[in-house]
């Protein structure tokens, strides 16, 4: 996993975010979840992606706190759940998802899920846990241009960070552009597809050209492109794999074929359901 640690990104708060997390969701509490996060640790990761749904905040945290890595060397995310949203429950919801994570602050807190009627009110008790540094950045998921254009207008502190499902099979174009343009840094969520297109020919033949796997091509897509990648595995050798992403690159042709691949591939929940 050479020079993974090296790999940042700036974020609007000034923090910055190593381009490689490892996400938690469906990784089972207790054990599995402590594991996976020391060993990616121990790879060289810096960067753990959970959430108050996954159910294992506790785990991430305790492996956080016993791992040997100074706490200001790992970027840990966490989220607020749509039962939470709404001013005073969400920050209630802070203190209970720090206390299960056994920590003082969090690098980044992001509405999971843009709750219709709730969504801006809980963007104020999130932009007043950055005022007091209890979240060192603050940011938004499953937010797409609707969403934004909704929120932007009336935010003191522009989201540093929209984490949206992106794989070459999902590109929102239009949401990505907008980020861009707003200094808004994109994360990747569910880049390996869930697992869905792991066996795509046009992918399959460019990881073979290049000796790479799947999953490591698909990983480089997104890192290509700038976005934050947070691929999940409960696996040793996957977690190592997932990683090992820094040396080598995807040419520009291989690029363009992976960037051909659109189809709107949501494998997850559909924001663009939500008004
Ligand atoms: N904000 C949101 O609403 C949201 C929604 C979904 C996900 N996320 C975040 O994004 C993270 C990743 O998304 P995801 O869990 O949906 O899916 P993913 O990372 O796209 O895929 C995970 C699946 O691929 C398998 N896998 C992992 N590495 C592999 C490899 N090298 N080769 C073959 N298979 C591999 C995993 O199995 P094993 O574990 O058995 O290896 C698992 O079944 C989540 O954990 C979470 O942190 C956020």
């Amino acid at each position: 996993m050479s020079g993974l640690a090296s790999t940042a990104i700036r974020l609007n708060s000034g923090a910055l975010i190593p381009q490689v997390g490892l996400g938690v969701w469906q990784s089972p509490a207790g054990a599995t979840t402590r594991e996976a996060v020391l060993t990616a640790l121990g790879l060289g990761y810096r960067h753990v992606d959970t959430a108050r749904a996954y159910s294992n905040e506790a785990d991430v945290g305790a492996a956080v706190r016993s791992s040997g890595v100074p706490r200001e060397q790992i970027f840990v995310t966490t989220k607020l759940w749509n039962a939470d949203q709404g001013y005073d429950q969400a920050l209630r919801a802070f203190d209970a998802s720090l206390a299960r994570l056994g920590l003082e602050y969090v690098d980044l807190y992001l509405l999971h899920w843009p709750v219709a009627g709730k969504r801006l009110d809980s963007w104020r008790a999130l932009e007043r846990l950055h005022d007091e540094k209890r979240a060192r950045s603050i940011g938004v998921s499953n937010f797409l241009v609707a969403h934004l254009k909704e929120l932007l207008p009336s935010a003191k502190h522009v989201p540093a960070v929209n984490q949206i499902e992106l794989s070459p099979f999902l590109q929102r174009a239009d949401t990505v552009a907008l980020c861009l343009e707003h200094g808004i840094v994109v994360e990747a969520y569910s880049p390996l597809t869930h697992g869905q297109r792991l066996g795509h020919p046009a992918v399959v033949e460019v990881a073979r050209s290049i000796g790479r796997s799947v999953a490591q091509v698909l990983l480089r897509w997104g890192l290509q492109h700038g976005f934050v990648i947070l691929p999940k595995s409960t696996k040793p050798a996957r977690i190592a794999e997932n990683g090992g992403l820094f040396d080598f690159a995807l040419d520009d042709a291989a690029m363009r074929r992976l960037d051909a691949l659109e189809e709107g591939l949501v494998t997850g929940w559909d924001p663009a359901t939500q008004p």
